[in-house]
């Protein structure tokens, strides 16, 4: 009996972490334990810890009379929607959920697990970084964390939530994996904080500002999913996980059920304006498209200029990219191209199809695209869907202009199936730059040139602005009705379901990073 209350007190001592007075300062912030987070991300009563008496080995600078069962991380596995996750949960009442030699290996111990096991990873993540007092050994520990990360990159998914401080290197262990989820107004990243920044820079700027979660969402692209507190946030974890497979030998899961609202099929025909210069939200055509509320978009906030997320088509997990007209009229810049070619590559990592929708007028111009690379930032979403082995099919809903005709999932770079509706404009360019350019001096040797120019700008149109050309020469497969969208893609991706592509043997390409 003695020996089981040994063991009660053991387990009491290690849930009670830091102690009462510093979980209280956790709440007041509006922050849960890393207890109660497990609770709420995993199915009820399905988590099992591991490693919860572990202990820290540092003597210097007191730390021998600092030692908390478990060393200020919650690790172990579970299940979300019945199917096993591997979680760990930094807290931040031991030690400012500090990263100490053991403490990384605890999370060590579970990343292995689940890189063997075949099953995601899931770190919350709330830490004053490297614990200082023990110095280089918690450096490497965060390494032994990141070559896990890059490893297991691409054969199980890893989410990282961030719901504190996550300084230092701390950092780069979330960028290395796949979505981050932050919470809004609680949690931030930053390689120097603004301490820091402000001896080095002389800017002044507050840790919000710097690294927090809208900063993160809107300028940087670190952060794909925000969340207004932790229960919002663990939530919208379990149902990204909903539509993720275990690992990249698996499938998605498949609801059985599903809803389709039947009248959208109609309203489809009516989301674009008559005037193709005006702009509408691609998000309605994709609504118009999928599983009735099944869209989830990932980096809503970022790059607007494409909307990427996760979708459902009779129940399967799709992944939907798209050009939206209704942000700087859909065109192609760096930061479009590094969002778009992030999520393809995810996707194709995990047997996801992709769904795309076009509507392009072509690359941004202007030095500042050009000095800063979207040459090669261009690239990266070209050669992110040329090397994608995954089910792909295009719809073109309008413009279709010039290289970004190309990057956009065309035909040549090993689309499965292209669709126009009739609106479709494919073509090297817009009309008007056309005429400008081709007929020039015919436009400048004319009595009335900006007559000419119309006349010429309307001839080019006419050839061009359509889909038919592209139908012509089987550029693209087939002309549809918008109402026949939703029917052709499910029936293309039926058609695709066993499609099995595999690319030339290789160590890895080179992606143009
Ligand atoms: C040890 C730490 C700690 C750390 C916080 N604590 N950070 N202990 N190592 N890195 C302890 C504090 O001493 C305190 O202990 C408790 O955690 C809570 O910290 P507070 O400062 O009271 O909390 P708060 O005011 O909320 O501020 C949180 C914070 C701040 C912003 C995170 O603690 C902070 O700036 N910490 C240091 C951050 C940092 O520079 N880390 C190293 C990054 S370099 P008590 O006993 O009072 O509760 C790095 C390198 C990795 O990580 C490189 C890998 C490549």
């Amino acid at each position: 009996m003695d020996k089981n209350n040994e063991l009660h007190k053991k387990r009491s001592k290690s849930y009670e972490g830091g102690g009462a007075e510093r979980l209280q300062r956790q709440h007041q912030q509006g922050k849960l334990s890393a207890r109660e987070r497990i609770a709420v991300l995993m199915d009820e009563s399905s988590f099992h810890e591991i490693g919860g008496f572990v202990e820290h080995r540092a003597t210097a600078f007191g730390l021998d009379k600092q030692k908390i069962p478990g060393d200020g991380v919650v690790s172990g596995y579970g299940t979300i929607h019945g199917r096993l996750v591997y979680v760990f949960s930094q807290d931040f009442t031991v030690l400012g959920g500090s990263l100490s030699e053991t403490h990384a290996a605890k999370i060590c111990r579970i990343m292995d697990m689940a890189l063997k096991n075949g099953a995601p990873l899931i770190g919350l993540n709330d830490s004053g970084g490297a614990r200082i007092q023990e110095g280089v050994v918690s450096l490497a520990g965060y390494a032994d964390i990141f070559y896990r990360n890059t490893r297991a990159s691409g054969v199980i998914p890893q989410l990282s939530v961030i719901m504190g401080p996550c300084a230092g290197g701390a950092v780069y262990s979330p960028a290395l994996t796949d979505f981050v989820f932050m919470v809004e107004d609680t949690s931030y990243m930053f390689v120097t904080g603004p301490n820091v920044v402000k001896t080095v820079t002389h800017e002044e700027v507050s840790s919000e500002d710097l690294g927090g979660a809208k900063t993160h969402a809107e300028k940087s692209g670190v952060n794909h999913f925000t969340s207004g507190n932790d229960v919002e946030c663990l939530k919208n974890v379990r149902d990204l996980m909903s539509y993720l497979p275990q690992n990249a030998e698996e499938e998605a899961p498949y609801p059985s059920t599903y809803s389709f609202n039947a009248k959208k099929e109609a309203a489809i025909a009516e989301i674009l304006p008559d005037n193709s210069s005006i702009p509408y939200d691609i998000r309605k055509v994709i609504d118009c498209v999928i599983d009735d509320d099944s869209f989830r978009e990932v980096h809503k906030d970022f790059a607007t200029n494409i909307v990427v997320g996760f979708a459902r088509i009779e129940g399967r997990t799709i992944g939907v990219v798209a050009n939206q007209p209704a942000s700087l009229a859909g065109v192609l810049d760096i930061d479009s191209s590094r969002k778009g070619a992030r999520f393809v590559r995810f996707c194709d990592s995990f047997n996801i199809p992709l769904l795309v929708f076009e509507d392009v007028p072509g690359f941004l111009p202007g030095t500042d695209q050009e000095w800063r690379g979207i040459i090669t930032h261009g690239a990266k979403l070209l050669y992110a869907f040329s090397e994608a082995t995954v089910p792909r099919i295009t719809v073109i809903t309008r413009k279709a202009y010039g290289g970004a005709f190309d990057v956009m999932n065309s035909k040549s770079i090993g689309s499965d199936l292209n669709f126009a509706w009739p609106s479709a404009e494919i073509a090297v360019m817009g009309a008007k730059g056309a005429a400008e350019i081709i007929f020039k001096r015919e436009i400048a040797n004319s009595d009335d040139p900006q007559k000419k120019w119309l006349e010429k700008e309307a001839e080019y149109a006419e050839l061009f602005a359509n889909p038919y050309r592209a139908a012509e020469r089987g550029i693209v497969d087939e002309v549809i009705f918008p109402s026949e969208t939703r029917g052709r893609v499910i029936s293309g991706f039926k058609m695709l379901e066993n499609k099995n592509e595999s690319l030339p043997r290789k160590k890895h390409g080179n992606i143009p990073l």
